[in-house]
């Protein structure tokens, strides 16, 4: 989306008529960011050469970019209020006549915001109508923005599907890769404000001054563009690197530990964020492990953070495996007795569902209902469960879907939006992570399309109320063409295609049928470690049904919901089709609300995934010669692979439920080999 390609139609004409030149006085190196920007993009977008210029003198079509400190036409235009109501990170962009001269500008209280409306302009001349007339003013709705790096120190990314890591761990700090500046651009560009750089499975080894160095010139490269680092300690670190005899979060010389180590940290990344932290959970170490809470880790972090306005970002992906047990219920039932015991600078992290980022999941019951606790959702970015980096699965509708979800928490309209954006309960320190899939791949992301998860997941961090619809479209024009008919025909393919994966892999609320590798579909089960990662486990197919019991009958996590939404869900009769098996146990001849039995709407859902990939292939093909051919055919032969694996799920998943169902495939839908 920073191609800058010269814009052909009458619009743009009307956008070239109104720039010039642009002034960006000033020297700090954001300011030099914003200028290294906008002159090559504009010149490029508007197909003329675009003069710079720090000193103050305005003509006609000047673009003045700045802080009422560091332009004095800024200045001049009194705006104190206006940047006060938009605060540190916001802007204002405005069509203005100053000395009598027709200028736009864009100014901000800091140097970030500036930086910000810098690339809100430059969306707005690729996706907008020209205008003399703009007053916009934009702050974000998250004070933490951040991508979460599952990269470790070897180069690999858990599940990375786009390459190795974009940070070179042996060649850093000597050697500084370009693309670290690229990647601090493309983020800057939609908002983002924080990286976390490394593995939430973390090694011991990252808190070494020898990585500590590290992560130092990759802050260096960030921080014009307002991009901070976090890491992820690992909690038995203070053993691992310097021989402690133990972690434990009370003992004083733990703490003491973590403290100085934090002092060398803020010495080498003065503005280091904080740390991010996956605790007791799948294996890692933490404060349970000692004998004490997760309030006791957390608050033992956050004390050394404290003193430098540091976070700790606690996760609440923890479960064990317990048998019985509902793993799906498990976070809600450890966590929530800790409510209002975090310390004012910790946030939980929670995951948007309560298992783990399946293609659909109801939100999680954590959302709502802890109070005095601040909480932030964490999406998953990258397509650990949705076909890697080979399948289109447009993730902004289901993260639309995620925040509109009403947790009825204070009544109706109780949104997880509100829950995570303070609204609700007045939360001051409010974020988003999302998990990055970004790699070294040269189109960065695996899969040209999914550069667009990328984009979606900044723009909901800055505004959660925007339509996937306008996110996709905003995309598609910046990306990949102007032509209208092109751009809704590709809008509405990225609209349509999470629900189309969904319905090939897990549909009607089925969760974790895939294979090992999280790629293939494995409903049959494999060796696993522990129960809880088995897919039996999840969809409890059986001669009498399919479906997994959470209400009454079952394991009641259908509880952790506030009324309505619990007895809605714990309902049959009101569960939504989309969620029916996640909540139930279902016969196989049950009637379904579009008259049909269970078995035959189970089938009917995978026919739809499967129908949507040829049919999606066939609309993809037809765009050849609007879209350069090199990502033509590049999206063109990830198609191919898409439409293979969802008759590959579709084949698995009906074979092997048939053996329960032993129900014949209805007519309407092609016999699975
Ligand atoms: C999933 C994923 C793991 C990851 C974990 C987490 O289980 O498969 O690779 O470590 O989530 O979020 O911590």
């Amino acid at each position: 989306w920073m191609r800058y390609d010269t814009l052909a139609d009458a619009n743009a004409q009307a956008w070239r008529s109104s720039i010039n030149t642009v002034v960006i006085p000033g020297d700090s190196p954001t300011m030099r960011a914003i200028l290294a920007e906008l002159v090559p993009a504009l010149s490029g977008l508007l197909g003329k050469s675009i003069a710079a210029s720090a000193n103050n003198t305005l003509a006609d079509g000047t673009l003045v970019v700045g802080t009422p400190s560091t332009s004095s036409a800024i200045a001049s235009l009194q705006l104190r209020d206006a940047l006060a109501k938009v605060g540190d990170e916001g802007f204002l962009i405005r069509s203005e006549k100053i000395d009598g001269r027709s200028v736009t500008v864009i100014a901000a209280s800091t140097e970030l915001g500036a930086l910000y409306g810098a690339f809100h302009f430059l969306r707005l001349v690729q996706t907008q109508p020209a205008s003399g007339n703009l007053n916009i003013s934009e702050k974000p709705r998250f004070l933490f923005r951040l991508l979460n790096h599952w990269d470790n120190l070897d180069g690999s990314i858990e599940r990375g599907y786009a390459g190795q890591s974009l940070w070179k761990w042996n060649e850093l700090p000597g050697t500084i890769d370009p693309r670290l500046t690229d990647y601090a651009r493309a983020s800057a560009s939609l908002g983002i404000n924080g990286a976390v750089l490394n593995n939430v499975n973390a090694d011991a080894k990252s808190l070494t001054p020898e990585y500590l160095r590290k992560a130092a010139a990759i802050a260096d490269v960030f921080r014009p563009y307002g991009v901070r680092v976090y890491l992820v300690p690992r909690f038995s670190a203070p053993i691992e690197i310097d021989g402690l005899e133990t972690a434990d979060p009370l003992d004083p010389k733990v703490a003491a530990w973590w403290k100085a180590k934090t002092d060398e940290i803020y010495k080498l990344i003065p503005d280091f964020g904080g740390y991010l932290v996956k605790a007791n959970s799948e294996g890692q170490p933490g404060p349970m492990t000692y004998g004490r809470t997760h309030a006791d880790g957390a608050n033992m972090l956050a004390a050394a953070v404290a003193r430098y306005g540091g976070i700790v970002m606690w996760r609440a992906f923890i479960y064990d495996p317990v048998p019985g047990s509902d793993r799906a219920a498990e976070a809600y039932n450890t966590l929530k007795p800790f409510d209002g015991k975090f310390a004012p600078n910790v946030i939980l992290q929670v995951k948007n569902g309560p298992v783990d980022f399946m293609p659909r999941e109801p939100f999680h019951p954590i959302f709502g209902s802890m109070p005095h606790t601040q909480v932030m959702p964490e999406v998953q970015i990258t397509q650990e469960y949705l076909g890697h980096s080979n399948s289109i699965a447009f993730l902004a509708t289901m993260w639309r879907e995620f925040l509109d979800s009403d947790t009825y928490a204070k009544g109706p309209g109780s949104t997880v939006t509100r829950v995570v954006d303070g609204r609700l309960y007045g939360q001051t320190l409010t974020a988003i992570a999302g998990v990055a899939n970004t790699g070294d791949d040269r189109n960065w992301t695996g899969h040209h399309l999914a550069q667009a998860n990328w984009f979606a997941y900044g723009r909901l961090a800055w505004n959660p109320d925007m339509s996937a619809r306008e996110i996709a479209d905003e995309w598609t024009e910046m990306t990949l063409t102007h032509d209208r008919k092109s751009v809704d025909e590709i809008v509405r393919l990225l609209l349509e295609s999470r629900e189309a994966v969904v319905n090939y892999e897990m549909p009607l609320g089925l969760a974790h049928l895939m294979d090992n590798p999280h790629y293939g579909p494995g409903p049959w089960g494999y060796p696993v470690a522990r129960p809880d990662w088995s897919p039996v486990y999840y969809h409890r197919a059986a001669n009498d049904g399919i479906g997994f019991d959470r209400t009454a009958t079952g394991t009641n996590a259908v509880a952790q919901y506030h009324e309505p939404l619990r007895s809605r869900y714990a309902d049959l009769s009101t569960c939504p089709d989309d969620m029916l098996l996640w909540f139930h146990h279902v016969p196989w001849t049950y009637k379904m609300r579009s008259g049909r039995t269970l078995w035959d709407e189970l089938c009917l859902r995978y026919q739809r995934g499967v129908d949507w990939t040829g049919d999606a292939r066939k609309r993809w093909d037809a765009l050849a010669g609007i879209i350069d051919a090199e990502r033509h055919t590049a999206v063109a032969r990830k198609l191919v692979i898409q439409q293979r694996d969802a008759k590959w799920w579709r084949d698995a998943g009906l074979l092997y439920f048939q053996t329960f169902s032993k129900q014949p495939f209805p007519a309407d839908v092609d016999q699975p080999t």
